[in-house]
């Protein structure tokens, strides 16, 4: 089985990662890829791609499967731009971080085709670090790849692109585009902006280069490692999934007025002890 021809538009972590699976995987007779002209250079240098274009239009003519791997709302712009020249039969997926806005985007652009033409996706890897650069054939492998259906109905093309996900290591799990950024608000987006809020109240309260923060262990630079996360990414993820996030907030604002509550009281230790009941649960 193969994808046969494939683009991969935006060739930063997630999107070079991707096709450094499929070629290693032997999964695609042909990649093109779809970014800016120093990125195209960058990913041929890089054997990531076997041709290019800036313009996203060009890149996905002839393609079988094409892999929306921008932020979120560059991949809506671009879905709209380029409907009307993909191949008759042709899937699209995505591997944005929200999936509510694309969902709603791809039925907007395909109406009633749109179960047919668009399988959209989330995989569960990635790097508090973007770019090409870093980008590696292993980043899928073991992880967990959400999938999104816009309709009950799977179809072969569906099956197709599921088996390759499988084959670069994936395991594919279901769930609504709904369902997905309301969890994604808890399981992601929460931890990251409890991340950048712990590094802004670092900042706002010993300003950089203090010697006093030379006191830190393990524990600080796990809680820390998200803050180094890209802008640009969050900003268009906050964007398009901004009553969960806002809910998750509200409800994490409200512990940690518990917990201060109870510093030193009884209810402060059971707090612990549900919170480390419920963690081991989750790991198993
Ligand atoms: N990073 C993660 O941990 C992670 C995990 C799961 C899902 N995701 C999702 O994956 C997507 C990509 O994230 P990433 O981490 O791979 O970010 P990234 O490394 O910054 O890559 C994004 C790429 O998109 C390119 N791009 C932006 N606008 C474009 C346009 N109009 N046409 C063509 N290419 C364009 C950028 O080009 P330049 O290189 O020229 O700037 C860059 O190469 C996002 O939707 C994100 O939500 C990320």
């Amino acid at each position: 089985m193969t994808l046969n021809r494939v683009t991969v538009i935006g060739l930063g972590l997630m999107g070079g990662s991707l096709a450094l699976a499929l070629r290693r995987a032997g999964l695609a007779a042909h990649i093109v890829g779809c970014g800016r002209e120093e990125r195209l250079r960058q990913a041929r240098e890089m054997c990531v791609i076997d041709s290019g274009s800036v313009d996203a239009g060009e890149s996905v003519r002839g393609s079988d499967f094409v892999f929306f791997c921008t932020p979120v709302e560059t991949s809506i712009k671009l879905l709209k731009q380029v409907a009307p020249r993909l191949k008759p039969g042709a899937l699209v997926t995505d591997v944005g971080s929200t999936k509510q806005a694309f969902a709603a985007a791809a039925r907007e652009t395909f109406g009633s085709a749109a179960n047919e033409r668009v399988l959209p996706g989330h995989p569960l890897a990635g790097r508090e670090v973007s770019g090409l650069a870093h980008a590696s054939a292993d980043l899928y492998k073991g992880c967990r790849w959400v999938l999104t259906p816009l309709a009950g109905e799977m179809l072969p093309v569906h099956r197709c692109l599921i088996s390759a996900l499988e084959t670069i290591g994936a395991h594919i799990i279901f769930s609504t585009p709904e369902e997905h950024d309301h969890t994604l608000a808890y399981t992601s987006h929460l931890p990251q902006l409890l991340s950048t809020a712990l590094s802004l109240t670092l900042r706002k309260t010993f300003g950089s280069g203090n010697p006093a923060l030379q006191a830190h262990a393990g524990g600080l630079r796990t809680m820390l490692r998200l803050a180094e996360s890209d802008p640009v990414m969050w900003e268009q993820i906050a964007d398009s999934n901004q009553a969960n996030i806002a809910e998750a907030l509200e409800n994490i604002e409200a512990e940690l007025r518990e917990l201060r509550g109870c510093l030193t009281s009884p209810e402060f230790r059971t707090k612990f002890e549900l919170a480390r009941e419920f963690t081991k649960g989750l790991k198993s």
